[in-house]
């Protein structure tokens, strides 16, 4: 194991295992730890042709104190289900997801990036139906599939800003497409816009309401808020965005500091009287967005992170790092 700590960024790399968990006839088996990252599927399987499957991001962190804890794993549980429900795939109870999550990381606890390196154990849960079948229906065997990664900053260059763009005269579906779920094949519909937008010099794609394109929903992997002048938090209040945990935690932290939240439609005219505009979520954390291009509009919003954002960020992180009291029990030790 020879691991270059603080140069990670957000790609997979193997660790030592992964646990799996089989659904047949109505039950969910044990979890069984493999060593191996590969699968063996039926060419005909349900999640292969129709993309019945769904998945989770969640980090571990290795804390100030050497401990390791999981930020808020009751929340993917949670949030896995209500994907499970959508897609006619069978729920997994909570308090084994949460179980497997610990141990998963506890078997790979030499794979969480040291305290100080600013990396984590990025945790992915994947939820697949398994079934040989040509017909479309819901499949009747799954499997849940708790994989892990060694991960630092999503977008290179750490909190430096990212560059936006709005697509919105492309019709092609988008993550968010499906709201409140994570659908793991949807993502794919976001690669072309996202493909146009780097080809624009953006690292990001920032959709608007699928219905009348004028109010801001959320990039390809991340929700969006923004800092007003006068130094309120505002983010989209959308049935078709995620509901990100990282979002919520964060609307909680800027209660905390006194800092007034706004969670309302955001019609896209105000990208002019933004501050402050970041991506936020697990794998981004808070990315800075320093430009957002829409056709021949550019909002620009500076070349460092706000200090608003800042502030959130610093405390959202001093969490995770176990630098500043979890006053909310957010944190969970493995
Ligand atoms: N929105 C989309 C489309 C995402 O893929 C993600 C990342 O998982 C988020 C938002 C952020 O959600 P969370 O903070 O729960 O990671
Ligand atoms: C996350 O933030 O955990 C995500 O799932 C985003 C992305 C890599 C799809």
């Amino acid at each position: 194991m020879n691991i270059d700590w603080e140069n990670l960024g957000f790609e997979f790399s193997s660790t030592k295992s992964n646990i799996r968990f089989s659904y047949h006839d109505g039950e969910w088996s044990e979890g069984k730890l493999y060593n191996s990252d590969e699968i063996t599927l039926s060419v005909a399987s349900n999640c292969l042709h129709y993309g019945q499957a769904a998945f989770e991001g969640l980090k571990a962190f290795c804390c100030k104190d050497g401990k390791v804890r999981v930020f808020r794993p009751e929340e993917n549980a949670r949030r896995l289900n209500v994907s499970a429900e959508y897609l006619m795939m069978p729920k997994f109870p909570e308090e084994k997801f949460i179980e497997a999550v610990k141990t998963i990381v506890q078997d790979n606890i030499d794979y969480v990036p040291p305290y100080g390196t600013g990396g984590s154990l990025y945790i992915r849960p994947v939820l697949i139906g398994t079934t040989a079948q040509i017909g479309i229906s819901p499949a009747k065997d799954y499997e849940l599939i708790i994989m892990v990664s060694p991960v630092g900053p999503y977008y290179k260059g750490g909190i430096k800003p990212v560059n936006a763009m709005i697509l919105d005269h492309l019709d092609r579906a988008a993550p968010q497409g499906t709201g409140h779920i994570k659908v793991a094949g949807n993502y794919a519909a976001s690669l072309y816009p996202t493909n146009i937008a780097k080809k624009g010099g953006c690292h990001v794609t920032l959709f608007l309401d699928a219905k009348s394109h004028d109010f801001i929903d959320e990039f390809g992997s991340s929700n969006f808020a923004a800092i007003t002048p006068d130094g309120k938090y505002v983010t989209p209040q959308s049935s078709t965005v995620l509901p990100s945990i990282t979002n919520k935690s964060l609307m909680q932290i800027a209660e905390d500091l006194g800092i007034e939240v706004d969670r309302r439609q955001v019609h896209r005219s105000e990208l002019e009287t933004f501050a402050e505009v970041g991506a936020v979520g697990t794998a981004v954390v808070i990315t800075p967005v320093g430009k957002i291009v829409h056709g021949e509009k550019v909002y620009e919003y500076g070349d460092t992170i706000g200090p608003v954002l800042k502030k959130l960020y610093d405390e959202m992180t001093g969490i995770q790092y176990g630098e500043i009291p979890d006053r909310h029990h957010w944190m969970l030790e493995v």
